[in-house]
């Protein structure tokens, strides 16, 4: 590896690795890679889906939406020169077979759901992208009185108060998390003024609704964790600590419904995006930084 790489290093066990990220192992707990087709919505500068091609997926095929992002994800994939890696400059809220090339045995999904402002639309989608399994990665909106427990960064990012929200006709809960920083250099949404991170109940009714069938649910790190996933689980940030949960969920195309053009109905939510909630945030951070 030269010093101009375009592979990201993870540093694993005291090794520097570019084939082998903090997810490989939890990856590989759930599903072996060799001979089975992959995507990897949201994938960022490509290297999970670069490491389960490594490891024999038959097919693999990064989404990523941003430029720069692609761009590097792109070279990075040249770089591996892996002929089962590929990458597709698409936005994951229009997703579906007909611009992946068919569908997979697994889609991953990490980090990307809670970037969503209608995260229902994209499960939907990606009960018709993958043809078995769901391996999904993301936050789930606290319960406000919680908050003090949690990371600061997950507390001040989001708006304070659970909001009902109607997406595609159905109703969820959750809380709102505005887009911070500029969206073309943000590891975040494309576009989007704020995203909703679903509650635990509504994430599970969204996946339900979506069509799967959930197969592990996990929060926490515990005796009952496999060793592969607690050890990589709590180097991604698991924990009581954090608001992430980690699903594997198996589609059941029976159940599988149409991923029409999304709609948000803000009316029980919109009071979030008033000034109001607004200035509240900033005085709180205000009495905070002054010790109040
Ligand atoms: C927080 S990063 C997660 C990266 C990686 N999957 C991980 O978990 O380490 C979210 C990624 O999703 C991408 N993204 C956000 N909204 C998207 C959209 N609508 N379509 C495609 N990519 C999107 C971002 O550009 C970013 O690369």
């Amino acid at each position: 590896m030269t010093q101009n790489s375009a592979l990201r290093v993870f540093r694993i066990d005291g090794v520097e690795r570019t084939d082998t990220t903090f997810r490989t192992a939890i990856v590989e707990n759930f599903v072996t890679p060799a001979g089975k087709s992959f995507v990897d919505l949201g994938a960022a500068d490509g290297y999970e889906g670069r490491a389960i091609a490594a490891r024999g997926a038959s097919r693999v095929v990064g989404v990523e939406g941003k430029e720069s992002l692609y761009l590097q994800a792109e070279a990075a994939a040249r770089e591996a020169g892996l002929p089962n890696h590929s990458i597709l400059r698409a936005d994951v809220r229009a997703i579906d077979p007909a611009q992946t090339g068919g569908t997979f045995d697994c889609a991953m999904c990490f980090g990307l759901l809670y970037h969503m402002s209608n995260p229902y639309n994209l499960l939907k989608r990606i009960a018709h992208l993958t043809d078995d399994l769901l391996l999904l990665e993301t936050h789930i909106a606290p319960d406000p009185s919680r908050d003090a427990l949690l990371f600061a960064k997950h507390r001040d990012a989001l708006l304070p108060g659970l909001r009902r929200v109607t997406l595609d006709g159905e109703d969820f809960e959750g809380r709102i998390c505005p887009h911070v920083g500029a969206h073309a250099v943000s590891k975040g949404s494309l576009d989007a003024a704020w995203s909703l991170w679903l509650t635990a109940g509504s994430l599970a009714k969204a996946l339900t609704r979506a069509g799967f069938d959930i197969v592990h649910w996990i929060e926490e790190v515990d005796a009952a964790t496999p060793p592969a996933v607690a050890k990589f689980g709590a180097m991604v940030g698991w924990g009581h600590a954090n608001t992430k949960v980690f699903v594997v969920a198996r589609v059941n195309r029976d159940r599988r419904v149409a991923f029409d053009v999304p709609s948000l109905n803000l009316e029980s939510g919109a009071d979030a995006l008033r000034p109001e909630g607004r200035i509240r945030r900033r005085l709180r951070r205000l009495v905070r930084a002054a010790g109040l």
